[in-house]
């Protein structure tokens, strides 16, 4: 069954000097739930906007978009803030999408507050330490601040942050890029652990073709807001006829092998190599 369905989404931005730049530009594309759609394309390709649009981030101009069924661009205010919790983000620069002035605690529990889950303080306190330990984060880090933090671990952060609501579908925007290889590896286990064991639909924006090939059953290619391509990740990415696909992975790195065969030593001593059981 489709979770994510989108017809015909439209966005338009005025750039500087009046013009106008459709960055997304008549899109239709579908997503399985418990699967996971990577999306590609070079910069200013319009890959943060689609996924900004998906959870209402920006308001598109046209179009529609309906997840788990609910047409989310007719929610009201209240009702968008209610559905907020099944429907979250990881952004790419994770310390700057985490306020500076608040701890760990209360950047996690943040989303519980706002979605009403739990009516007592300690039934959320208890939910954010069991995220934390999701994402292989102790009790140490409550109440530190983002600025105490590793890159990894504040990307871990970011994440517990959007798990926390147990949200149905997440849009990862280039979670990992930021972060130096090695951790990356491990951050990208922990989000493909934590898509199985919770069921997760993931939208997966990335520049790394070789993780998205390990990650995403469904792959489409953007150039100019518009959906060159939409297929599996092995039609798109070994079989492709699209010119502008087969320029695209010409043009990308070589591919590094995301997934380490077993268990590589982590650099960050306060994270246990294996943070998730199926
Ligand atoms: N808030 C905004 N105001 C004006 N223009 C914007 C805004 N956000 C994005 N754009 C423009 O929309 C287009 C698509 O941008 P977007 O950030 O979605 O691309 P992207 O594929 O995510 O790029 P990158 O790979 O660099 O992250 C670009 O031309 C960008 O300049
Ligand atoms: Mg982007």
């Amino acid at each position: 069954m489709a979770i994510i369905e989108v017809k015909d989404l439209f966005k338009t931005f005025q750039a500087p000097g009046g013009r106008v730049v459709a960055a997304v530009d008549n899109v239709s594309f579908s997503v399985e739930a418990g699967t996971c759609l990577g999306i590609i394309g070079e910069s200013g390709s319009g890959k943060s906007t689609l996924g900004r649009l998906l959870l209402r981030l920006h308001e598109a101009d046209s179009g529609s978009i309906l997840l788990d069924g609910q047409d989310i661009r007719a929610l009201g205010a209240a009702a968008l803030r209610k559905q907020r919790q099944h429907w979250q983000i990881v952004f790419q620069e994770p310390f700057a999408s985490l306020n500076p002035r608040l701890s760990i605690r209360q950047i996690v529990e943040e989303p519980l507050i706002v979605a009403r889950t739990f009516k007592s303080r300690s039934e959320r306190q208890e939910k954010v330490v069991r995220t934390l330990e999701e994402v292989g984060l102790s009790a140490e880090f409550l109440d530190r601040r983002p600025a105490n933090l590793s890159g990894g671990q504040q990307q871990r952060v970011g994440i517990a942050r959007a798990l926390v609501t147990d949200p149905t579908i997440v849009v990862l925007d280039e979670p990992t890029s930021s972060l130096d290889l090695t951790i990356r590896a491990s951050i990208l286990r922990m989000l493909s652990e934590l898509q199985r064991a919770r069921g997760l639909t993931y939208v997966f924006i990335s520049h790394d073709i070789d993780t998205v090939r390990h990650f995403c059953s469904q792959v489409a290619v953007m150039h100019r807001g518009r959906f060159i391509e939409v297929g599996t990740a092995h039609d798109v990415l070994n079989d492709s006829r699209e010119p502008y696909t087969q320029k695209l992975l010409a043009a990308a790195m070589p591919p590094l092998s995301y997934i380490p065969p077993g268990d590589v030593a982590d650099p960050d001593p306060l994270i246990p190599p294996k943070v998730v059981t199926a």
